[in-house]
């Protein structure tokens, strides 16, 4: 039985989707800080965090419990081989990819200049015409911050929880 949502999140957007996972499942939610004082070690849980560089952040920490679903947050649009590097940088199975945003007025500075040089590599690819479809994409979310998030993309990832819950039940 999944006892709980944990969730980590840097500017927000995670923290929006795991939100309302658990207002459409009645899970409990907690950071990361607060389910070391309430869940048992190996309890089954929801992972919720950001990816940064093609790894789910702080996954490690969060695999002291049994982690039925990882629900990773990015700013790239969705693709197989992304699900599959995550899962392989990871090392985490079950991968639910969800596309967040960028706010920059949020980030540390290291985390700024992170995203600058991404910038400049990628419009580098562009000058080159070597930028794919989802590079220009890319380009254009980090040139004007991105904000619009779907929660509905939850959808498939709280079916799959309602079937659980009949499993148990
Ligand atoms: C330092 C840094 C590295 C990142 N690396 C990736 C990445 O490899 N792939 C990706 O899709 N998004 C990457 N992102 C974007 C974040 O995953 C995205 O902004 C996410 O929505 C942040 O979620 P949060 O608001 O819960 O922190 C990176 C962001 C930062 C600050």
């Amino acid at each position: 039985m999944i006892k709980a949502i944990i969730y980590d999140s840097n500017t927000g957007f995670t923290k929006q989707f795991a939100y309302s996972f658990a207002a459409s499942t009645g899970l409990p939610i907690y950071t990361l800080k607060e389910a070391k004082k309430t869940l048992n070690k190996n309890d089954n849980i929801i992972f919720f965090s950001w990816i940064q560089a093609d790894k789910i952040h702080n996954i490690k920490k969060a695999k002291r419990y049994n982690i039925a679903y990882a629900a990773a947050v990015g700013l790239r649009l969705y693709n197989e081989e992304l699900v599959e590097l995550i899962k392989k940088n990871s090392k985490v199975n079950n991968v639910y990819y969800l596309e967040g945003g960028i706010r920059w007025r949020m980030l540390g500075p290291f985390q700024r200049l992170m995203m600058k040089m991404i910038l400049a590599m990628l419009k580098s690819k562009k000058k080159k015409n070597k930028a794919t479809p989802d590079d220009i994409e890319l380009i254009n979310r980090l040139n004007l911050g991105y904000e619009n998030i779907n929660l509905d993309s939850l959808n498939i990832l709280i079916e799959w929880y309602n079937s659980q819950k009949e499993l148990v039940a």
